[in-house]
């Protein structure tokens, strides 16, 4: 195993950040505006998502959102995210933090916390282990969009494609879902922060902007 994962955990100069949330929460869309704005303010970003960020990652994208999800064992399914997660940090994360950009990321670990180990609560220890094992890092910060279910599946579905494996499940997940993103928020308190995800894209967008530029502050050498 290479060990470049874990020498840094929080990742070169760069500002590591992650949006989570529901399906339909919210997220892409802020974390398009989030790396907008940035830019707009001279901030070179890297906006990625996953699983994907990477060509190879994105293939593997493929294998888990499209097509019949039975074919997959939840342990497979693991090692599937696991393997698009260790691409997407090689080619894409760890560069541009050893560059000094701002990554931001529409999910990482945390979704596979919560999609795989929150509702499956037996397989959460493989989940840790297989982390800990290969991807060893975390992000500085992460928005977690708490958005009601209701509102999300109706964004969901009204975004339709192809990619509906997880979006199939309906309301009832979502809601064991969303209970599985505020525990983690409570698991983590130093890099979540929750935001109410049921407000106008505006609103939400200029707080989540004024959180970023707080953590900017903290961390990154104008
Ligand atoms: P997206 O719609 O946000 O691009 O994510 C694709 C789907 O993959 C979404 O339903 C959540 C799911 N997912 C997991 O189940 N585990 C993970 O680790 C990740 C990153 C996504």
């Amino acid at each position: 195993m290479s060990d470049w994962a874990h020498a840094d955990p929080t990742g070169g100069r760069g500002l590591f950040l992650s949006f989570e949330g529901i399906d339909g929460s919210g997220k892409s869309t802020q974390a398009r505006l989030l790396a907008e704005a940035l830019r707009g303010r001279g901030r070179e970003v890297v906006l990625t998502r996953e699983p994907g960020g990477a060509p190879g990652a994105e293939q593997i994208r493929r294998l888990l959102v499209e097509g019949d999800g039975g074919r997959w064992s939840p342990e497979t399914e693991i090692l599937l995210f696991n393997a698009a997660r260790r691409d997407h940090l090689e080619r894409t994360i760890r560069p541009a933090l050893d560059a000094g950009k701002v990554v931001i990321c529409d999910r990482f670990a945390d979704s596979t916390r919560v999609y795989q180990g929150a509702v499956r609560a037996q397989l959460r220890g493989l989940v840790d282990q297989l982390h800990r094992l290969m991807i060893g890092v975390e992000p500085d910060l992460t928005l977690i969009l708490d958005t009601d279910p209701e509102l999300a599946l109706r964004r969901g579905l009204a975004r339709g494609g192809a990619e509906d494996r997880f979006e199939g499940f309906g309301p009832g997940f979502a809601q064991r879902l969303r209970t599985g993103f505020l525990e983690l928020a409570r698991d983590y308190p130093q890099r979540c922060r929750v935001l109410d995800g049921n407000r106008p894209v505006d609103v939400l967008g200029a707080e989540v902007l004024a959180v970023v530029e707080r953590a900017l502050a903290g961390k990154v050498r104008p």
